[in-house]
């Protein structure tokens, strides 16, 4: 595991695949205990969630859960764009459903908000949020996930699904800029 360059950045190795799968491990348990007995619907963010969601969603093992997907985008390059905009919407009734919502990472916490504000409306029974990734100096609206797989500082990262403009999704470790 050495060093990966996108777009003229260096990236070198922040967390391994071995304890991401631990912490999967652990929301999973974590999520399976109190969704036990409740029809969940985990909605998987795209694009950046896709590949934890898929993951957290076996681990869980809930025979009940269904899982779904919305699409946002407020990412260019390193930067948060500040707004966002829906790409693809969700077609399911939530209407007194118990909605998960998940997350690959919570930076400014714009997404998050205008997420639950759009589930709200449509009265689900409860809505919850789970991110693998969690930088609280960053938040500048909203409030802390629910369930948060590592807090991390504010640093720009990549691979196990998050990307810099498409790139790196694919890298099974995640990465942090160097010298950053
Ligand atoms: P927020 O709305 O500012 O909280 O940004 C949330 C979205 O920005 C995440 O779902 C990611 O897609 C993207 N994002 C935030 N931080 C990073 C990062 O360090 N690397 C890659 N994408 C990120
Ligand atoms: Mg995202």
């Amino acid at each position: 595991m050495g060093e990966v360059t996108y777009q003229d950045y260096t990236f070198v190795p922040y967390i391994r695949r071995e304890e991401i799968a631990k912490q999967v491990h652990r929301l999973a348990q974590e999520i399976k205990r109190d969704y036990d007995q409740k029809n969940v619907l985990f909605l998987c963010v795209l694009n950046g969630a896709f590949i934890f969601a898929a993951d957290l969603f076996r681990a869980c093992d809930l025979p009940d859960a269904e899982i779904s997907f919305v699409r946002f985008k407020s990412y260019e390059g390193m930067q948060s764009t500040g707004n966002v905009k829906e790409v693809m919407g969700l077609s399911e009734d939530i209407t007194g459903r118990h909605v998960l919502i998940v997350e690959d990472i919570i930076d400014s916490g714009v997404t998050a908000v205008q997420l639950r504000k759009e589930l709200e409306k449509r009265n689900p029974e409860s809505v919850k949020m789970v991110s693998l990734l969690f930088k609280p100096e960053a938040l500048t609206m909203g409030k802390a996930p629910e369930y948060v797989g590592f807090e991390i500082p504010r640093k720009f990262i990549l691979g196990y699904g998050l990307d810099l403009d498409g790139l790196a999704r694919n890298l099974p470790d995640i990465y942090v800029l160097k010298d950053d």
